[in-house]
């Protein structure tokens, strides 16, 4: 009987539960043994695996977080720490190994391909920033989770006549601010990939003001500054009446969204086909709603990432 591993790394997102539910179940159907392991590469070090409860993991597909835990372990990036984890991998007589996670986790995988063990990532994080792939497992809860509390400040904005900066996370990636902004029908978004105009930011803001509007939101990417430097730089040119809120990690945890499940369960058991056919240091990926395997080092190249910008003069071209 083959025996598979499978871990959760880096930023935990909505849905990881529903593909460690997919590769558990699809790997029964192949009579494969999945063995967890428990906060990511380090678990691996540690030799912390565990037997995965039927019950428990099927359950799981409707809970946010992530059963086998998340952590960080930024030494996995040298040699002698890989080595380790090989090692106990080929111990516990393990045939491959599912890394669930971001760009980083991709990484650690690819390492341990590169080592000769049969590693294949999952794309999963709140940041869509992984190329090849046009959506990762979690982005679309996190964009559902942003925008209902942006639908929430615009009521408490508009009873106070109050112009909102909201904090959105996402690393160095715009996707988070783009899609919720636009959603949550923002005034005005602010991403790395634009340029800042403050002059254009602040005549926007000044606009609405004399035209008598009660709120203006204003979505902002993490990667560009936090939501306390742009309001303490809108009050320096004259912008009253600003209240800063950073989202943090409340996108990253709730239950996933119906698309991130589905996103997650086809994920999951394409890792699986892969690992039958014995394909290493290769990613699962979604293109035109269609799931492709790519290798890890093209999903790595972030000039590749596929960011909808389009999105940003759209925003700018409806908001009033
Ligand atoms: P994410 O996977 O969400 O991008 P991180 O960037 O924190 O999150 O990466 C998760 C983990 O992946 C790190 O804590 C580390 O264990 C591993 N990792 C990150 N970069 C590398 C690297 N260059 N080589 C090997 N492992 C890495
Ligand atoms: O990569 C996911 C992410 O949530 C980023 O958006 C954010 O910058 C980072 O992780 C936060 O990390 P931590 O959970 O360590 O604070």
């Amino acid at each position: 009987m083959k025996r598979l591993a499978i871990l959760t790394s880096g930023g935990d997102a909505p849905g990881m539960n529903a593909a460690v539910r997919a590769v558990f179940n699809k790997a029964r159907k192949y009579e494969i043994e999945v063995v967890g392991v428990n906060y990511g590469f380090l678990g691996l070090v540690c030799k912390n695996f565990v037997s995965l409860n039927p019950e428990f993991v099927h359950a799981s597909i409707a809970s946010g977080g992530t059963i086998l835990h998340s952590a960080r372990l930024p030494e996995f990036a040298e040699a002698d720490v890989q080595l380790k984890a090989l090692e106990n991998l080929q111990e516990a007589k393990i045939d491959g190994l599912i890394v669930i996670g971001g760009d980083g986790s991709y990484q650690g995988a690819l390492a341990l391909a590169k080592l000769g063990f049969l590693s294949i990532g999952v794309p999963a994080t709140i940041d869509n920033d992984i190329a090849g792939t046009e959506f990762t497992i979690g982005f679309d809860t996190a964009v559902n989770t942003v925008v209902s509390a942006l639908d929430k400040i615009r009521d408490t904005a508009t009873s106070h006549v109050r112009n909102f900066v909201i904090e959105v996370m996402g690393r160095d990636a715009g996707d988070l601010a783009l899609w919720s902004g636009v959603a949550g029908g923002a005034d005005y978004i602010v991403v790395p990939e634009k340029k800042l105009d403050m002059d254009d930011l602040t005549n926007k803001i000044q606009r609405s003001v004399d035209r008598g509007k009660k709120h203006c939101l204003i979505v902002l990417a993490e990667g560009v500054m936090p939501a306390a430097e742009l309001g303490r730089k809108l009050k320096e040119v004259g912008i009253e009446h600003i209240r800063e809120v950073e989202l943090g990690h409340v996108p990253r945890g709730g239950a996933p969204t119906p698309f991130d499940r589905v996103l997650a369960s086809k994920s999951g058991a394409a890792a699986v086909d892969l690992f039958m056919e014995g394909i290493s240091g290769h990613c699962i990926c979604i293109q035109n709603n269609k799931m492709l395997a790519i290798p890890i080092d093209v999903a790595l190249n972030k000039s590749d990432k596929f960011t909808d910008l389009s999105l940003y003069p759209l925003n700018h071209s409806l908001s009033y």
